[in-house]
């Protein structure tokens, strides 16, 4: 195992111990491809998801924020093409029963299948004599639909067919006529989603980057066909600006432009955001120009009229679509990956999270000394009482000796530990530590909380 792969493992162990994200329905066994955040991964998640809504459309005079229904009926998704075409080549080893995504194993094996038909996969697999992983041979390829299917009500007709959605922004354009009727924007607007989205993968892999049931931060931005370019460009910015903001690594993001033959089928050109993850550089992050596939397969299915009409001149047109679309779980991934150091202090290993203290589950620690000391505990809570009706999320950490609590908080990512000691009995100080440095500083107690605004800026 090499330095990268120890450190998906490390950081998988974190997150399990430290509340962050468990296997789902682990009592049991697990569910592959399924994940639970905990009490530290959902904070986490949920600043993720605060600061994304804060810049994508609090911060913004022309986004509308949605909250559309998961399961989505079979007509909408055979107009958007998923019922037909969103699948991925599959093989089975004929041996064990074991069934492969067909691009995983050619990339496997050396070869790289970009731009390849499955057809062209078939023969890869052929020329390369390419075995499964426990080598053995394989059978034919078939193509697999990825989406979750379901059924509404007792009925067993195909009209109470139903799908757990693939992607969060059919919803999106679902919605577009009801937006329009009841907000009445003018192009260019967006309209914003959070919310889960599901793929049965075939394999599903490293951690939570390929998963079943994964959430999606989704943009689908309305404009006038003319203008695409400046758009595309405009929104491929806007997504380097937010993954510096959330303290991704910057040098471990790269931009790929996606060729046409890999792109999906409403797209005219797509960018991915690829992040150097430990177990290799991958999608992050998609920005595609979906032009108007979505609103006029929609417009002639539903035999609705989806057609703008510009008020300032009266040309009618439909709208096309430029998408970012970023996973919630890749961000995390990213987040954490990019955060995650090690260092020695005291002469002992330290691991710890440098977690932009925005996405940081804590802000702050507070901690008395120690905790059978009555003066102590009521100043320390009374400090963090304070803290926390200024910075909400703040610990309160009295369990074991303050090295371990240190520890402890330097794993989670909490930028500040708060400690309240005999001193500051007499004089009104607290120490105050920082998580990168390790290094303490005696701060005024009603100076604490201008001091700690002041170094979470950054
Ligand atoms: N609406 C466009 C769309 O869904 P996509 O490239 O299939 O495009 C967008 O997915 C993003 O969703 C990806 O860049 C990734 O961040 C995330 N994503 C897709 N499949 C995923 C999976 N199985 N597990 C985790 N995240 C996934």
């Amino acid at each position: 195992m090499d330095n990268q792969e120890h450190l998906m493992e490390k950081i998988a162990t974190l997150c399990k111990h430290r509340g962050f994200i468990f296997q789902s329905g682990e009592l049991y066994g697990g569910l592959a491809g399924i994940y639970d955040y905990g009490p530290l991964g959902s904070l986490l998640k949920n600043n993720i998801k605060n600061l994304w809504i804060k810049k994508f459309v609090e911060d913004r005079d022309d986004m509308f924020l949605i909250d559309a229904a998961i399961v989505m009926g079979e007509q909408p998704l055979t107009a958007s093409g998923h019922v037909g075409g969103f699948s991925d080549p599959l093989v089975v080893d004929i041996k064990t029963g074991i069934e492969y995504r067909v691009d995983h194993l050619l990339e496997s094996n050396g070869i790289n299948p970009e731009g390849m038909t499955i057809e062209d996969m078939g023969q890869a697999l052929k020329k390369h004599s390419v075995l499964s992983p426990e080598g053995n041979t394989l059978g034919d390829i078939r193509e697999f639909n990825l989406m979750l299917k379901t059924q509404l009500g007792s009925s067993s007709d195909s009209s109470a067919t139903a799908y757990l959605r693939p992607e969060t922004a059919q919803g999106i354009f679902l919605n577009y006529k009801n937006i329009m009727d009841s907000m009445h924007p003018k192009i260019p607007f967006g309209v914003a989603q959070i919310g889960k989205a599901y793929r049965n993968e075939i394999t599903p892999r490293n951690f939570i980057f390929r998963i079943r049931e994964f959430e999606q931060m989704e943009i689908e931005y309305f404009i006038h066909p003319q203008v695409w370019e400046a758009q595309f460009e405009y929104w491929r910015e806007e997504i380097l600006e937010w993954c510096d903001m959330i303290g991704i690594d910057m040098s471990k993001l790269q931009e790929i432009e996606v060729n046409s033959t890999d792109r999906a089928h409403y797209s005219k050109r797509t960018i991915d955001f690829e992040f150097n993850f430990p177990f290799g550089q991958k999608e992050l992050y998609g920005l595609a120009y979906r032009t108007d596939y979505d609103l006029v397969k929609h417009a002639t299915y539903s035999k609705t009229n989806l057609r703008y009409v510009d008020p300032s001149n009266g040309e009618t047109y439909i709208p096309h679509i430029i998408e970012p679309s970023m996973g919630l779980d890749r961000t995390i991934l990213a987040v954490l990956a990019s955060a995650y150091r090690e260092d020695e202090v005291d002469g002992n290993t330290r691991s710890y999270l440098a977690l932009h203290p925005q996405v940081a589950p804590y802000k702050i620690a507070v901690s008395p000394l120690v905790k059978n000391k009555e003066e102590l505990v009521q100043k320390a809570r009374e400090v963090f009482g304070m803290l926390k009706s200024q910075f909400g999320n703040v610990a309160w950490d009295d369990n074991g000796n303050i090295g371990k609590r240190y520890r402890r908080q330097d794993e989670i990512g909490t930028p500040f530990c708060v400690v309240v000691d005999y001193e500051t009995l007499e004089d009104g100080m607290v120490s105050i530590r920082d998580r990168n440095t390790t290094e303490q500083e005696r701060v005024g107690i009603h100076e604490l909380a201008d001091y700690v605004s002041n170094k979470l800026i950054v």
